[in-house]
């Protein structure tokens, strides 16, 4: 495996790849891995001849008070994990390189970045569009696979390689769980014990929801309710969203009618979790 860190360097390669006709799959992550982004990286091993998975904890997506400098951070056993999936390239490009002084230009796009996430985290989803759309310029993939588990990021995604019209597919790969529920994340590594055994609750409320909309309830209202209950039983949770979005525009619905996603955000002390679960009726 190539551990690439300049960015011409990596422009390099994908140009060589591509004039071989060979075709690059890319799996864009801040590392920290698990294996939740191991499962994309399976995926993306499966699609293509080329493998690229860039490593990048990128500054403009953290808000002033949230935990960029915190972020949990460990190259070694990142890139072991990667070598044994045998990914060709990391690229781990430099947070000077990336954004040089004199820095100005941001992607927005506009209407999805406003709810759900967007609301509570002004200036994430800009930061998250404008890094996925210069590691796309720099890596040039033909696929890149993002995970369902940040679905309103996976949507942002398409709508931006629509609007700007790059010829890249993307591919959404299912949510990956712990054994008992919990959809992974670099961050569960905040968790107390306590806190962890606790945060089961967000899956087990998605699953109870489901199962209502299966025995014939569509209305939002009765959705909300049961998931919000659901999760107030935990003492440590405190919920910072839950609702249930049109899977394309991400707007409030007032019943699943096709299907529907039911998105949440709960805090548990330091740690910040979200999930989801696409809703069909
Ligand atoms: P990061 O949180 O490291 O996630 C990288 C990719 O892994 C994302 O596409 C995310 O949705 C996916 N992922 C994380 N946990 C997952 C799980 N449990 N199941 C399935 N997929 C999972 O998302 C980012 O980084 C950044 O915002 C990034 C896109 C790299 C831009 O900076």
């Amino acid at each position: 495996m190539q551990i690439i860190e300049p960015i011409a360097d990596m422009r390099a390669w994908s140009e060589g790849e591509r004039r071989q006709g060979r075709r690059i799959v890319f799996v864009p992550t801040m590392g920290s891995l698990h294996e939740g982004h191991l499962s994309l990286v399976r995926d993306a091993k499966s699609r293509g001849e080329r493998v690229v998975v860039s490593i990048f904890v990128n500054p403009m997506q953290f808000g002033p008070s949230e935990d960029f400098a915190k972020y949990p951070r460990d190259l070694q056993r990142d890139r072991s994990m990667l070598e044994s999936l045998g990914v060709d390239v990391l690229f781990h490009p430099t947070v000077g390189e990336i954004y040089p002084d004199g820095y100005q230009t941001h992607i927005e796009v506009e209407n999805l970045s406003l709810p759900l996430c967007g609301a509570v985290r002004p200036g994430h989803f800009r930061g998250v569009a404008t890094v996925v759309a210069k590691l796309f310029n720099i890596v040039q993939p033909h696929i890149a696979i993002f995970g369902e588990k940040d679905f309103q990021q996976l949507q942002i995604v398409r709508r931006l390689v629509r609007d700007l019209s790059m010829n890249i597919e993307i591919v959404g790969h299912p949510i990956v769980r712990e054994a008992d529920g919990l959809a992974m994340s670099s961050r569960n590594a905040y968790l107390t014990a306590e806190e962890r055994r606790a945060a089961v609750c967000l899956s087990r409320a998605l699953c109870k929801a489901e199962k209502l909309v299966r025995r014939g309830e569509s209305s939002a209202a009765a959705l909300l309710h049961l998931v919000t209950a659901e999760i107030a039983q935990e003492s440590l949770a405190q919920i910072e969203y839950v609702k249930l979005c049109d899977v394309d525009s991400l707007q409030d619905v007032e019943r699943v009618e096709g299907a529907a996603v039911l998105a949440l955000a709960v805090r548990f002390g330091r740690a910040r979790l979200i999930d989801n679960r696409v809703i069909k009726h």
